[in-house]
């Protein structure tokens, strides 16, 4: 039986490179028998977490009544999440960066997600694989804090201009990794 995937995305820039390798990746889950739930962070209204610790004591859900209670309900029904994002200033671009902030909810709650594994893919510019390394150890910490089972991390260098992916065999890479879901 298919695994139900959250696929969180991250980039601002619609279509571009991170979107491309989430839709490859997505092609070959669902080819295999997966299903989708979709959620691109950039795109939605999500208010920075404020730390006012309603959530301790909690189910998992949070006070603030934005669009983050729709990725609340997705990691409830989620059996697998795939992060797709580029890397801003070493780091999630913001909207991503407030969307896992709010997984406090969680934490804080001492609830656990419906998710049992991971992965993250980032994409960025940089060819030196060491500026990712900040990135890696919060994704790997991440996952750890959320009791996830880390399947692996995919670093898609020396990628810029939107669609340069294209020219990476990751895509191809993406497809396959899909399918292992
Ligand atoms: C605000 C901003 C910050 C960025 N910071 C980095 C960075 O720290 N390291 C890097 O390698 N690339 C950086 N980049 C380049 C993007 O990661 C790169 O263009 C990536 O392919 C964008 O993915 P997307 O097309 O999915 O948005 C930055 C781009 C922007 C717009």
């Amino acid at each position: 039986m298919g695994k139900t995937i959250l696929v969180l995305t991250g980039s601002p820039r619609e279509g571009g490179n991170s979107d491309q390798l989430a839709e490859a990746f997505i092609r070959g889950a669902c080819g295999a028998g997966n299903s989708v739930l979709r959620y691109n962070a950039a795109r939605k209204q999500i208010g920075p977490c404020i730390g006012c610790q309603s959530c301790a004591g909690g189910n998992g859900d949070c006070v603030a009544k934005d669009d983050y209670a729709e990725l609340v309900d997705y990691l409830r029904r989620a059996d697998a999440i795939a992060i797709f994002t580029p890397i801003y200033w070493l780091s999630w671009p913001a909207g991503l960066k407030a969307a896992i902030d709010r997984f406090y909810s969680f934490y804080c709650s001492e609830t656990q997600t419906r998710v049992k594994e991971s992965i993250m893919v980032v994409c960025g510019e940089a060819a030196d694989l060491s500026f990712y390394d900040p990135m890696v150890k919060t994704y790997e910490m991440t996952a750890d804090l959320m009791h996830w089972e880390n399947k692996g991390h995919i670093i898609v260098p020396s990628v810029g201009e939107p669609g340069a992916v294209q020219q990476t065999p990751a895509i191809a890479g993406m497809e396959k990794i899909g399918t292992y879901f």
